[in-house]
C-alpha cells in the first residue's frame, strides 16, 4: 500500500482532499518497530506525531516497581504523540509495540504547519481528544465505582462495540486485560471464567463473544 493510501485510512485525515493527502504523504516517513520496542518514551521531548498503520501499540505508565498500567491500546488508523506537540510538554506516557508495528511519522514542524493550513485536521484532532477524555473518564469512574468483574465487563463491551457489538476479535491476553483494568492476571482469568460459566460471554480460541449484554451492562452499572 502506498503512503497516500495509508493516510486515507487515518480518521484524522478523513476530510482531506486527495491533493492534501498527497502533500501530507510527501512529508510522512514510514518506520517499523519490532514487538516490545518502545516507540515513545514518557518524559522525552515530543518531536513527532505517529500514525499506526499495522499492529497494536499500548500507551502505558510504568511504576518504579516496574508495574505497568495500560491507558489505552491503539490500532490501525489511530494516532499518538499529539499531546506533546499541542501543549509543548514532555511525552505523557510510553508507547510500546505489542506486536511488530508499522507507523507513519510526521515531524513536529510539518504537523504543526498542516494543522494551520488544513483546519479539518484540527477539528478531527479535537474529536479524537474528546473521545479519549470520555474513555479516560469512564476508566476513572470504573476504578473508583466498580469491582473487577464490573471493570472487565466494561472493557469487554467497549472492545465489542469497536467491532460489531458482539464479537471481540482483537488479540488481547488476560495479562493485558489485567493491566488495562488495574487487576492481576489471575483475578482476570477467574473473572472471565465466571462470566463464561454464567453464560454472559462465550470464549473461543480466536475470539470472545458477548452473549448477554444486559447482564454485562448491569455489572458495570449501566
Ligand atoms: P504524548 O504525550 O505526546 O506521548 C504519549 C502519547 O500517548 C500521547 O501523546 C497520546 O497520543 C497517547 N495517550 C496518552 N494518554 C492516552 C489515553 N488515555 N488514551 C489514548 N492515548 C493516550
Amino acid at each position: 500500500m502506498s503512503v497516500p493510501q495509508m493516510l486515507r485510512k487515518v480518521p484524522l485525515f478523513s476530510q482531506l482532499s486527495d491533493e492534501d493527502i498527497a502533500r501530507l504523504a510527501e512529508v510522512a516517513r514510514e518506520r517499523t518497530y519490532p514487538k516490545n520496542a518502545v516507540i515513545v518514551f514518557e518524559d522525552d521531548p515530543g518531536d513527532a506525531l505517529y500514525l499506526v498503520m499495522r499492529g497494536q501499540v499500548k500507551v502505558v505508565l510504568i511504576g518504579e516497581d516496574g508495574r505497568e498500567v495500560i491507558l489505552s491500546v491503539l490500532k490501525e488508523g489511530d494516532c499518538f504523540g499529539e499531546m506533546a506537540l499541542i501543549d509543548d510538554q514532555p511525552r505523557s506516557a510510553h508507547v510500546i509495540a505489542m506486536e511488530d508495528a508499522d507507523v507513519l511519522v510526521l515531524r513536529r514542524e510539518d504537523f504543526q504547519r498542516k494543522l494551520v493550513e488544513l483546519p479539518g485536521i484540527a477539528l478531527a484532532l479535537l474529536r479524537t481528544l474528546s473521545r479519549r477524555l470520555r474513555e479516560a473518564d469512564e476508566k476513572i469512574g470504573g476504578l473508583v465505582l466498580l469491582d473487577v468483574s464490573g471493570r472487565v465487563a466494561q472493557l469487554l463491551l467497549k472492545l465489542a462495540d469497536e467491532n460489531d457489538g458482539v464479537t471481540i476479535t482483537r488479540k488481547i491476553t488476560h495479562h493485558t486485560i489485567a493491566q488495562m483494568v488495574g487487576s492481576s492476571r489471575e483475578t482476570v482469568s477467574r473473572t472471565i471464567r465466571e462470566l463464561s460459566e454464567k453464560g454472559l460471554i462465550e470464549v473461543s480460541r480466536r475470539a470472545i463473544a458477548i452473549k448477554d449484554r444486559r447482564s454485562l451492562e448491569a455489572l458495570c452499572g449501566r
